[in-house]
């Protein structure tokens, strides 16, 4: 079984009955919806799910997940998803797919967040190895670039096979550089501040607990 497999069902095991449970989105995010499927199927574990994106709630409800919308959360019990790089104070850089908005919304609503990765996504700092992604209201994407330019970071809009990417939300996406200054705690605040920016992929004291798979081991990491 590989690592992301292994830590999924890892995750899986460890929700309970009555639980509302957010979907995160990508490959470990997927994994984690086929394993908390098995286990309502099997063990008619009660649960009721809500998805951080289009693609998840597709995959929710093939596998016969009880929904609800988005539009209808205020608190949820918790919110499962992978991310792409994770520092040691558990900051996370998000975003490589399109949906950072319900991403960070469903992360911020729920009591527990937890994070499921292989040990290649631990890092020193995040930012290390993929840019950051902004993302912007199509209108602003010139200007977000030249304040991002003023704090020392370089922006590049990113594209995909049909010409521009639009994400879930209908933003479009910086993905961002920066050299060492400012720190991901500071820039977090200033692109959360930054006029015409949607939403960014630094996730800041979201996490609660990381759980780490690697040669056939999970290990938990908390806040
Ligand atoms: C989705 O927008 C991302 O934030 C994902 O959570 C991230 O890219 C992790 O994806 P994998 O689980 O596929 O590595």
């Amino acid at each position: 079984m590989s690592d992301k497999n292994l830590v999924a069902r890892q995750a899986a095991r460890q929700i309970e009955s009555g639980m509302l449970v957010g979907l995160g989105t990508g490959s470990t995010a997927d994994l984690f919806i086929e394993a908390l499927a098995r286990r309502h199927r099997e063990e008619g574990l009660q649960i009721t799910t809500v998805s951080s994106s289009p693609v998840s709630a597709v995959k929710a409800e093939q596998l016969g997940l009880p929904q609800i919308a988005v539009e209808q959360v205020v608190r949820l019990d918790v919110y499962v998803d992978g991310a792409d790089e994770v520092a040691p104070d558990l900051t996370l850089l998000k975003g490589r797919g399109q949906d950072l908005v319900r991403e960070k919304l469903l992360a911020r609503a729920a009591e527990r967040f937890w994070v499921l990765i292989d040990a290649s996504k631990e890092v020193g700092r995040i930012g290390a190895r993929f840019p950051i992604p902004v993302e912007v209201w199509p209108f602003a994407w010139r200007a977000v670039r030249g304040l991002i330019g003023e704090l020392g970071g370089t922006a590049e809009l990113r594209l995909n096979q049909a010409g521009v990417a639009v994400t879930s939300a209908g933003g479009m996406v910086l993905d961002c550089r920066f050299s060492d200054e400012p720190t991901p705690e500071v820039l977090d605040a200033l692109l959360s501040e930054m006029p015409g920016v949607m939403e960014h992929g630094i996730f800041h004291q979201l996490a609660t607990t990381v759980l780490v798979a690697a040669d056939g081991q999970v290990c938990e990491r908390h806040a």
